[in-house]
């Protein structure tokens, strides 16, 4: 009894976990990924969001097998911003795991530009401030919103697959982040639809040291994610792969990287949904003009 008052107070005060899932290639497997890792914290107890920041292809809700009515464009288009307004955009989803769908086919979302982003960010906060953890599913590259929501979060796990070309991008993508003014930020790389797990190893620990070696970031290894047939079935089947073929492979692997990074050291303050947001604001102020003279 003692020991669960002093759990649920600890809880209460347990601060929200802020992830993006990023990667330099698409399709390497961000948004399997991001909605697998979701569906096991949640089932494990926690209390997760996704948010589909995908802005213009989002496909988070295809993968969770949902039909949203809205997305966040809605945040973007109400004039003022109410309390709490931008909850009734969250989806109830399997195994418990809140949505918050990104627009898909939406043009004008994919190219945001600077204040419509900073409108975004801040209505996007109110949303997300009563789950354990965050998960932010980005789209490949670097478009605007993508590179603010890799610059400002401390923790990003990386999504690359063992060929040449994903390995080439996922290093390109650090080297960007590597340049702006986070200390210690955690990258966590996982390799996805992996068929031959010695080369997959080699490719992973080739851009582990080469990243130690010339950019100032270290990356951590979190695991390795087996090429499963059983994906594409679950997918034709609109069920969400972990729930549906929790016994295969691939469903193993997620398991034990999400365990790995449940239990890595990411509850401190600066890898916190609150953080995240003070540091986009940062990012996204209004620049000053230069005096005239
Ligand atoms: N481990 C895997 N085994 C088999 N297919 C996978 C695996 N991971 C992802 N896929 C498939 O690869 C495709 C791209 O994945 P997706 O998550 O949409 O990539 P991204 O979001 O990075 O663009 C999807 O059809 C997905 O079902
Ligand atoms: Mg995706």
């Amino acid at each position: 009894m003692v020991t669960e008052a002093i759990e649920a107070g600890r809880g209460a005060r347990r601060r929200s976990r802020f992830i993006v899932v990023g990667s330099g290639k698409g399709g390497t497997g961000k948004t399997f990924l991001a909605a697998n890792l979701a569906i096991q914290w949640s089932l494990w107890g926690k209390r997760v969001v996704l948010v589909d920041a995908d802005l213009g292809l989002a496909n988070l809700h295809v993968v969770l097998g949902l039909d949203p009515e809205a997305h966040v464009m809605a945040l973007l288009q109400s004039r003022r911003s109410r309390n709490g307004q931008g909850r009734e955009l969250l989806v109830p989803g399997p195994a418990g795991v809140q949505l918050l769908p990104g627009g898909s086919g939406v043009e004008h979302l994919a190219s945001l530009n600077r204040s419509e982003l900073r409108r975004l960010v801040q209505r996007l906060e109110p949303c997300l401030d009563d789950f354990d953890v965050v998960v932010v599913d980005l789209s490949a590259g670097i478009s605007k919103s993508t590179l603010l929501f890799l610059s400002a979060a401390a923790e990003i796990l990386l999504v690359s697959n063992p060929d040449p070309s994903a390995i080439l991008d996922a290093y390109a993508v650090i080297k960007v982040l590597s340049h702006s003014s986070i200390q210690e930020r955690r990258v966590h790389l996982i390799m996805n639809r992996v068929r031959d797990v010695v080369a997959a190893n080699h490719a992973g620990s080739r851009i582990l040291a080469t990243t130690e070696k010339h950019l100032q970031q270290q990356v951590k290894m979190l695991g390795l994610v087996p090429e499963d047939d059983a994906v594409a079935i679950s997918m034709a089947r609109r069920q969400p792969f972990l729930l549906d073929r929790p016994n295969s492979p691939a469903a193993g692997a997620i398991r034990s990287v999400a365990r790995r990074l449940l239990s890595s050291d990411g509850a401190d303050a600066r890898a916190s949904t609150t953080a995240f947001f003070a540091r986009s604001a940062e990012l996204l102020a209004p620049r000053r003009r230069a005096p005239s003279r």
